[in-house]
């Protein structure tokens, strides 16, 4: 269970105060999709990041499965993230020097684990990119691209998916396949939260949650 309570998140530029989150409190349960949903500007990545353990808010709090991750020390945090969160950033990304293969491992290679080749290689197959394993993140295209990332972010069996904005830039075909991957692992037990403007992922969602009207 996901639970933000009363979260803000401030800014101050010269003199100025932004709000970039303003008082905003929702909870999503396990082994559901939800959507974020809301025009640009209106705190969606502020959101997802600070549920994800990567921002911390400026005032309220939130919960992961009863634990609040601000309240860790850095190490702990780490650690907490690396096993129960998968993390698919906005646009593109992949480590340049490290194949798909390696990129896809690495968040297992961090903490020691090493008898990860063999999920990490089935991961890749269930995702069409059994022949782009020894491949360089610069051969890829942007959907092959975001399906490794997908692959990485769920290689540690995390309890929680985030994405920021998972299809933006992909074709149609693509933009199935990775809503429908994302659902089928809320169906298994992740909870998985997306932010996206997309129309096709709402037919996914469990639950949508507005921007602008929440706040
Ligand atoms: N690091 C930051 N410093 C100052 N303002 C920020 C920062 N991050 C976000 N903001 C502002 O907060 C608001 C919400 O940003 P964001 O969460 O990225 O919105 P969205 O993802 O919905 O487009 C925007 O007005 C943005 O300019
Ligand atoms: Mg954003």
């Amino acid at each position: 269970m996901i639970k933000v309570n009363n979260v803000s998140k401030k800014y101050t530029l010269k003199n100025r105060e932004i709000f970039a989150l303003n008082d905003t409190s929702l909870s999503i349960e396990d082994s559901k999709l939800a959507v974020i949903h809301g025009k640009s500007g209106s705190g969606k990545t502020t959101l997802l990041n600070i549920m994800a353990g990567l921002l911390p808010p400026s005032n309220g709090s939130i919960s992961l499965d009863g634990v609040d991750p601000y309240l860790l020390g850095d190490k702990e945090l780490s650690l907490f993230r690396n096993k129960n969160i998968g993390y698919i950033p906005q646009g593109t990304s992949g480590v340049s020097s490290l194949t798909v293969l390696e990129n896809v491992m690495l968040p297992a290679n961090i903490y020691g684990v090493n008898d990860i080749k063999e999920k990490a290689v089935s991961l890749l197959k269930d995702l069409g990119l059994e022949n782009l394993m020894d491949s360089y993140p610069a051969e890829l295209s942007g959907g092959e691209l975001r399906r490794v990332s997908i692959a990485r972010a769920i290689i540690n069996s995390p309890k929680m998916i985030f994405a920021d904005e998972p299809t933006n830039d992909l074709d149609k075909e693509n933009t199935e396949f990775v809503l429908k991957l994302l659902k089928e692992k809320s169906r298994e037990g992740m909870s998985v939260v997306i932010v996206s403007h997309d129309e096709a992922a709402m037919k996914y969602a469990d639950d949508v949650i507005r921007m602008g009207s929440i706040q």
